[in-house]
Formats: C-alpha cells, sequence, structure tokens
C-alpha cells in the first residue's frame, strides 16, 4: 500500500523517516513530482529504476536544500555559481563533477563522473530535504516514457503500490522539468530545455551550446534527451491549425471547433499558464480521447520563446515514434 502523506509537518517528518529507511517516497516540487529515494544508499537508488521500470540506468538528479550542500558533491566553478546566486532555488539542474569525497551512490550519476544537482523552488521539498538531511535523488515520478506527474493522484494512478508513499504537496507550479546544463567541460551546454529559460540563463553566463548543435556524443551524455518520451498512449500531431472529429486537440490561443475533445493551455497565450497546464492536459486527453475512440491527439503550434522552449521540446518528444 502506498501511504498518502498530507503536506504538513507530520507528513514531512514521515516522509522523511522512509527515506532515511531507504523507501521510496514521491514528492511535489515547483517543477514536476519527483520519485525520491537517498542518493547515498545503493539499494534505495536501484529501486527507483525498478520502480519506474527504466530500461537503463539514466542518470538521476540529486536534489539538496541549499547551494553549499549541492556544492559539497559536485565540483563548482564560476559559472556554477553565478547560476546557483541567481537562479536557485529554482528550475534549473547542472551537471557538476563529481567531488572525489562524494558519498553519493555512483548508480546516481550510471557510470558517468559527473553529476547532476539542483535546489527546487518548492516550501516543502526543501523542508523534507533539510529534515532527510541527505541528497535525494529524484526522477519524475512517472513509469518510464509516460507523461510526468503534475500532482499526486498523477503518481498514484502510475506508481500506487510500488512505492512507499507520496507527500500532497498540491499541484506544481512551472508544470515542465528543470532546465538541465552540463558544466563539466569548458563550455556550458543545454542538455535539456526546461522551465529556467535559456533567456534567462544566458543573461547570466553567455551564450549556452545547444545539444542540438553540440557533437553526438554531448547529447549522449545525457541520456534521457533522445527518443519517445512524454508519451500519451494516443499517438500525437504536432503543428495543428485545423482539426478532424476524431481527434482530441491540445490548443493554445484561439482554438478551432470541431474537436472530439479539447483543452486549451491558455487561452490568453501565456506561456507561463501553459507550461503549468501541459502535462494534466496530456493526460486529461489520452484518457477522454480513448474513452471516445479518437485517433489521435492534435496539437496547435506553441511559440518556442521562453518557456515556449521547453513546451515544444516535451511535445516533440510526444510526437516522436515509439519504441516497440
Ligand atoms: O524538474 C526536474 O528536473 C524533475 C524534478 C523531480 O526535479 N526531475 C527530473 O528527473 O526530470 P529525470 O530523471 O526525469 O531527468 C533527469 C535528466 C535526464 O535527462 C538525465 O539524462 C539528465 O537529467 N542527467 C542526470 N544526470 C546527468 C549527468 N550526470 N550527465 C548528464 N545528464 C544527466
Ligand atoms: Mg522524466
Amino acid at each position: 500500500m502506498t501511504e498518502l502523506l498530507q503536506g504538513d509537518a507530520v507528513g514531512i517528518a514521515r516522509a522523511a523517516a522512509l527515506l532515511r529507511g531507504g523507501e521510496l517516497v514521491a514528492f511535489g516540487t515547483e517543477t514536476v513530482f519527483g520519485l525520491g529515494a537517498d542518493a547515498t544508499n545503493d539499494r534505495a537508488v536501484a529501486g527507483i529504476f525498478a520502480a519506474k521500470q527504466r530500461p537503463k540506468f539514466n542518470p538521476l538528479i540529486c536534489h539538496y536544500p541549499h547551494a553549499d550542500a549541492a556544492f559539497a558533491d559536485g565540483v563548482a566553478n564560476q559559472p556554477a555559481r553565478m547560476l546557483a546566486e541567481a537562479l536557485w532555488p529554482g528550475p534549473l539542474t547542472m551537471v557538476l563533477p563529481r567531488r572525489a569525497d562524494c558519498t553519493v551512490s555512483l548508480l546516481v550519476s550510471a557510470g558517468l563522473d559527473t553529476m547532476a544537482v539542483r535546489v527546487p523552488a518548492h516550501d516543502m521539498a526543501l523542508a523534507l530535504l533539510r529534515e532527510t538531511g541527505r541528497p535525494v535523488a529524484a526522477p519524475s515520478a512517472n513509469r518510464s516514457g509516460h507523461v510526468s506527474p503534475t500532482t499526486a493522484q498523477h503518481v498514484l494512478d502510475e506508481l500506487s503500490g510500488r512505492i512507499a508513499a507520496v507527500l500532497d504537496s498540491g499541484p506544481c507550479s512551472v508544470g515542465v522539468e528543470s532546465t538541465v546544463i552540463d558544466l563539466s567541460g569548458d563550455a556550458p551546454i543545454l542538455l535539456r530545455p526546461g522551465g529556467a529559460t535559456v533567456e534567462a540563463i544566458e543573461a547570466i553566463i553567455g551564450p549556452l551550446r545547444q545539444a542540438a548543435t553540440a557533437q553526438a556524443a554531448d547529447v549522449l551524455r545525457s541520456p534521457g534527451m533522445l527518443a519517445s518520451h512524454y508519451a500519451p498512449a494516443l499517438p500525437v500531431r504536432l503543428d495543428a491549425t485545423s482539426v478532424a472529429q476524431d481527434e482530441a486537440l491540445l490548443g493554445f490561443g484561439a482554438a478551432p471547433g470541431g474537436a472530439g475533445a479539447m483543452v486549451n493551455l491558455s487561452e490568453a497565450r501565456d506561456l507561463t499558464q501553459a507550461a503549468a497546464a501541459l502535462f494534466a492536459a496530456l493526460r486529461r486527453l489520452d484518457a477522454e480521447g480513448r474513452r471516445l475512440g479518437l485517433k489521435r491527439i492534435a496539437v496547435m503550434p506553441i511559440p518556442s520563446h521562453g518557456l515556449g522552449g521547453a513546451i515544444n521540446d516535451r511535445l516533440r518528444r510526444a510526437a516522436a515514434p515509439r519504441p516497440c
């Protein structure tokens, strides 16, 4: 049985005790819900891969209550310090070289000599991290390849019975995962667009190399970058300017009529509102579309600036050919 813990002092204390005991606990952050485990406990970290049914050991993000704790495990250079100062707590993950005395499980790094660190901007997550007193490894709390969860109920829908508890900290405010930047080499590389915009990051440390123009080897440094991901069960059609009756429509701005089902991410074309609504909307259209016997989810065009970068990245992967 998976315990549903209230987001109060009692729930946080219980969640921290479970984590220290090597159990898996999902918790909300400002981006998406994470599936947490004590990052210093190999067996607990291995449990994350089993619960998510991740086919491979993709590296995981370690969560910390403040930058000093993160930089005690990963080696921070000058850009890392500047980004931490400006954007933490917040939806930014930095890939750094592991310190020689780092106590984080090697499984978290999946064989790489780097690790990903982040300080989330969420009061309950920070309270949980402080109370646990250890780095917490947490990928998104969904089964591998599925849409990321933005409510406690989404987590239960996918992982009930497979994990010890979910801390119900309310719906996630940002709604897409953190931006991942690799700062372990000579020049910073954008590995995954996310909740911290490229514009905001470049204003602090200058131009980023984009993974798209980086070497294939760079892309492979972040295994979560490739292939079908964030996928609903129904096929996804992008850049739809019209819609058929046998399609569900993911709208943005003024939407055409005639769809079999519809969710509008933001009639006002507000990208922040759209990001926060994205994953819940995909889940709803997928469930409703399948119930009504619809053929696919059509998605209206969404601009690529600001949070639109992360939204379009997730939608492209949702639409990518699926592994069989
Ligand atoms: O917003 C988020 O980042 C959420 C919340 C829970 O914090 N977490 C999350 O984790 O999205 P996950 O496991 O779904 O995505 C982690 C990403 C993957 O693309 C992974 O390949 C990359 O970070 N990553 C982790 N460690 C890495 C490393 N050492 N080198 C390169 N990429 C790394
Ligand atoms: Mg994920």
